[in-house]
C-alpha cells in the first residue's frame, strides 16, 4: 500500500505548470494531492482497521473453527482481475477471481478436500505444486512459482482457465512454509490470497494412514502402483490390510511434535485472511463446505468426491501393536483419539 501511495504523489508532482499561468495551475494541482491523499488515507485507515478486528476475533475464540461465521461476516475476499500470458480468459475476463491457498499436512484429507473443490466448476485447486523440491528451493523460485499460479498461468488437470472464479493450490507445512514464513505470510497479504488450513484433529489415525501410505510407497499393495488415495472400496480393502506398527516409546513425543507444528503455523499466517477447518467436521457436517464456499466468495453448489476413505472403523483393527498403543495413551490427553471415530 505504501508503495501505492508513494508512487501517486510522485507523479502528480511531476506535473509542471504551464508558463502560462503558474500560480493557478499549481494551486489546482496541490488541490488535487490533498484531495488524494485524504482519500488514499481513509482508505488505509479502513483496510487497517478490519485487519486488525480480525485479528482480535481470531485471537479471542478459544476454538477457531467455532467461530468461523463470525470471522468471516465483515470481511469479503479480495477480487483479482489477472490477466494470464498464455490464454485470453475470453467471455470471463470481466468475472473477477479469488486467491486462496490450502495450508495442511499430509494425511489430513487435503487430497479428499480438493477433489470436493474441484468439483464446483468455477474453482481450480491445482494441487501439491511444491511437492516438487525445485520449486521450493528458495524463497524467489516460491515466488516466482506463486506468481505463475496466481496470475493462471499454471496448468493442471485442475485448472478451469477463462471462467476460473477462484485459483489456488494445496501446500503442505513441511514443504518450505514453516521455512520462509515471513516472505511467505507478507506476500499472501499483499497478494489479497485467503488461506484455508485444513488439520486433522486425530493425530493418531493420521499417524496411521503416514504409515500404511508410506510403506506402500515400496510395497505398492495395488497390483504393483502405489497408490495415495483410492476410489473403490475393494482398493481401500486392499491398502489398509497392512497393519504398522507404531513406536510407543517415541508416540506422545511424535504427536506433540506434529501438533506444535500446526499451532506455529497457525502463529506465523495469523495476520492472513483465512478459515480453520478440520478433517473430522467436513467428514461429519457438510455445512462447512458451504462455510468454505462463502468464504471464497464462489456461488454456492453442490461439491462430490469419488475418493473413497482407506482406514474405516475402530483404529484397534488397524494397528497391529494397539494394546502397547492403549496403554501408552490411556490417561494422557491424547487418550481421545484412541476411540474417535474418524
Ligand atoms: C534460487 O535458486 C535458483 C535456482 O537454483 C537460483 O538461480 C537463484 O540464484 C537462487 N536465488 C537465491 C536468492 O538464492
Ligand atoms: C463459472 O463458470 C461458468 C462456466 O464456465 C461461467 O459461465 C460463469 O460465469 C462462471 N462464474 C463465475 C462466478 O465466474
Ligand atoms: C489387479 O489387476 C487385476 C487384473 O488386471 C484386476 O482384476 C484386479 O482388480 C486388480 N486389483 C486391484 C487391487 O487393483
Ligand atoms: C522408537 O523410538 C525410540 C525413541 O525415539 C528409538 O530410540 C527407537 O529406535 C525407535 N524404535 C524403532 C523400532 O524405530
Ligand atoms: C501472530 O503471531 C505472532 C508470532 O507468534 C505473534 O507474535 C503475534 O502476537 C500474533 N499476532 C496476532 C495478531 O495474532
Ligand atoms: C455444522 O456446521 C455448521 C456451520 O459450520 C454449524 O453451525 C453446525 O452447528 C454444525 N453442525 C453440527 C451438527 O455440528
Ligand atoms: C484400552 O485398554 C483398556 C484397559 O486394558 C481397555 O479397557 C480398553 O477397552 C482399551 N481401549 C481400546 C480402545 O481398545
Amino acid at each position: 500500500m505504501a508503495d501505492y501511495i508513494c508512487l501517486f504523489n510522485k507523479d502528480t508532482l511531476i506535473i509542471k505548470p504551464s508558463k502560462k499561468s503558474p500560480l493557478f495551475l499549481r494551486t489546482i494541482v496541490l488541490l488535487f494531492a490533498m484531495v488524494c491523499g485524504v482519500y488514499i488515507c481513509s482508505i488505509c485507515i479502513k483496510q487497517i482497521g478490519t485487519v486488525t478486528k480480525m485479528n482480535i476475533q481470531v485471537i479471542g475464540s478459544p476454538s477457531p473453527d467455532t467461530n468461523i461465521g463470525t470471522q468471516l461476516e465483515p470481511q469479503i475476499p479480495i477480487l483479482h482481475y489477472p490477466k494470464p500470458e498464455t490464454f485470453s480468459r475470453g467471455e470471463c475476463t470481466q468475472n473477477p477471481v479469488r486467491f486462496f491457498v490450502i495450508l495442511s499436512m499430509q494425511r489430513s484429507g487435503s487430497g479428499w478436500f480438493e477433489t470436493l473443490l474441484n468439483s464446483h466448476i468455477n474453482v481450480s485447486s491445482n494441487g501439491e505444486i511444491f511437492s516438487a523440491m525445485e520449486r521450493r528451493k528458495n524463497i524467489s523460485t516460491i515466488i516466482q512459482t506463486l506468481e505463475k499460479v496466481y496470475s493462471l498461468d499454471w496448468f493442471t488437470s485442475a485448472s478451469k482457465n477463462e471462467c476460473s472464479a477462484a485459483v489456488g493450490f494445496k501446500w503442505m507445512l513441511n514443504q518450505g512454509l514453516i521455512e520462509h514464513h515471513e516472505e511467505i505470510a507478507e506476500y499472501l497479504n499483499h497478494r489479497g490470497i485467503s488461506a484455508i488450513f485444513l488439520f486433522r484433529r486425530n493425530l493418531l489415525r493420521r499417524m496411521v494412514s503416514v504409515l500404511a501410505n508410506s510403506y506402500d510407497r515400496y510395497a505398492k499393495l495395488l497390483n504393483g502402483t502405489h497408490k495415495s488415495h483410492v476410489h473403490s472400496p475393494i482398493e481401500a480393502a486392499a491398502l489398509s490390510s497392512y497393519k504398522p506398527v507404531i513406536n510407543s516409546t517415541s508416540l506422545i513425543t511424535d504427536l506433540r511434535e506434529v501438533g506444535s507444528v500446526a499451532v506455529k503455523a497457525l502463529e506465523y499466517f495469523n495476520s492472513t485472511r483465512h478459515i480453520v477447518l478440520y478433517y473430522e467436521d467436513l467428514v461429519t457436517n457438510r455445512t462447512k463446505l458451504k462455510d468454505v464456499q462463502e468464504f471464497l466468495g464462489i456461488p454456492r453448489l453442490k461439491l462430490s468426491s469419488r475418493q473413497v476413505k482407506i482406514h474405516k472403523g475402530p483404529l484397534s483393527d488397524m494397528v497391529k501393536n494397539w494394546n502397547d498403543v492403549n496403554k501408552t495413551l490411556s490417561g494422557t490427553e491424547y487418550e481421545s483419539f484412541l476411540r474417535a471415530d474418524y
